[in-house]
């Protein structure tokens, strides 16, 4: 149970009500919405139960419990350097996760204090003009943001956050729903599932996979060793396989409804949806201005955002934080101040990313706006997290051995197994190969 509500809350974050809709928006629905669940059935969930069982058998941090692992398995010490990657990969994504975090932040005092009662969308889009070009007030949420995340850093101890999860999914879940009723009443869910679920080909463009695929790393949580140290934690007779699977669809049933609730109401009110990482702080603050106690459920709704960004951020940073506590032996308060500062450094550029450092370049024929902000993105999510997964793919399926590998997994030689075996060994890795050697050979 802890495991499954500290993975839920590592998993369920900005990438399920932020990211997954706004890039959905972006690429044209339906076709990146296929190509995305195809990657979270036959690459992620793969991956998470690889992932956690080879934190089940190493015991430590990502970095050390691959050192020991290669060793015992007869393995090159190089795969340390994919523990190593996955630090710089949490110390990237939790840069700009806390900077738009702290948009949430913003919004959630903004919907509670009644802003966004009978206002119009010229009126929604400049509040957040308004707030993305004011990088004043960003630095003061976003220092808000890390300084909350550092604090339950610096403690190790989250017991209390985990058990806030049971409340904190199912709260989602309530406000995604009564949003989807918002957008139901206004006559536009059929348009929405047309838009999320009927896949045209002819709009997926090579970046839309490329996204699609990082994207399904990034919701999940995976490719950079922190699902690894969930893992590490979780009890021998516990099946791994019963309970990450429930873990992809929690996290995927977020996602889905997620961009249910906010194509329509993009649809309904006439709203782009191709807005990019503006999309649920221009659409929702419409919805919210207009249901009846609009100001209580939209401040509740950002609260349980900024509750689910923050048991993400939490996750994300903790593998740097463990490497220093573990390698160079820092007390935990240092190294959790450590790490919380070189991120909060490297936010303040994602943060300028959105005004004076703001450019735009062609990433494979799509026009990005924000500079740096998503450069960080697609190097992360489309290189540092797949090049992370591939590492731990390759290492739980050519070099342990397939009795450890069964015995990390605890369970029988059952068609459950092989068939996972088989996804892990070959569907997997040469996925992700076919994948970036598309990328290479297109840029
Ligand atoms: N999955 C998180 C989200 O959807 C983001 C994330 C990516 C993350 N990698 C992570 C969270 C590692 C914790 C640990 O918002």
């Amino acid at each position: 149970m802890v495991f499954i509500l500290a993975a839920t809350g590592a998993t369920v974050g900005l990438g399920n009500i932020w990211k997954f809709p706004y890039l959905a928006g972006e690429y044209g629905g339906g076709a990146f919405v296929l190509v995305y669940l195809l990657c979270i059935a036959f690459i992620g969930f793969p991956l998470m139960v690889a992932e956690v069982a080879v934190g089940r058998r190493g015991r430590l941090s990502p970095i050390n419990t691959l050192r020991s692992l290669s060793e015992i398995e007869g393995g090159s010490p190089r795969w340390v350097w994919a523990g190593g990657l996955g630090v710089l990969a949490g110390l990237l994504i939790g840069s700009f996760y806390s900077v738009i975090a702290g948009w949430a932040l913003a919004y959630m005092f903004r919907a509670a204090s009644g802003a966004f009662e009978h206002v119009t969308a010229q009126g929604i889009a400049s509040i957040f003009n308004n707030l993305i070009t004011d990088p004043e007030r960003l630095l003061a949420w976003h220092t808000i943001f890390m300084v909350m995340t550092v604090a339950v850093l610096a403690r190790g101890i989250r017991s209390g956050l985990e058990r806030a999860v049971k409340l904190l999914v199912p709260g989602l879940l309530v406000m995604l729903l009564v949003l989807i009723g918002y957008g139901a009443s206004t006559g536009y869910l059929g348009q929405t599932l047309f838009f999320l679920f009927r896949p045209d080909f002819s709009s997926l463009s090579f970046a839309a996979v490329l996204e699609a695929l990082g994207h399904a790393f990034f919701t999940l949580s995976l490719g950079m060793g922190a699902i690894m140290i969930y893992g590490s934690y979780l009890p021998r007779q516990v099946p791994i396989m019963r309970t990450s699977l429930l873990v992809v669809l929690l996290d995927t049933l977020v996602a889905l409804l997620a961009g249910l609730a906010i194509f329509s109401i993009a649809f309904a009110h006439e709203l782009p949806v191709n807005s990019g990482p503006g999309l649920i702080f221009q659409t929702l603050p419409m919805a919210f201005g207009k249901m009846q106690a609009g100001g209580v459920f939209g401040g509740i709704f950002f609260l349980l955002l900024v509750f689910a960004a923050w048991t993400s951020a939490i996750a994300l940073l903790e593998p740097a934080v463990a490497w220093l506590v573990e390698s160079l032996n820092l007390q935990r308060v240092r190294a959790a101040v450590l790490t919380g500062f070189v991120a909060w450094l490297l936010g303040i550029v994602s943060l300028l990313s959105f005004s004076q450092w703001a450019f735009s370049f062609e990433f494979a024929g799509m026009q990005k706006q924000h500079g740096l902000f998503d450069l960080f993105s697609i190097l992360a999510s489309g290189v540092l997290l797949p090049l992370g997964g591939l590492s731990v793919v390759l290492f739980t399926a050519w070099v342990m051995h397939r009795e450890s590998v069964l015995d990390a997994l605890g369970g029988a030689d059952g068609p459950g197994f092989r068939l996972w075996y088989f996804l892990v060994r070959y569907v997997a890795p040469v996925a992700l190969v076919v994948v970036f050697l598309w990328v290479l050979g297109v840029m």
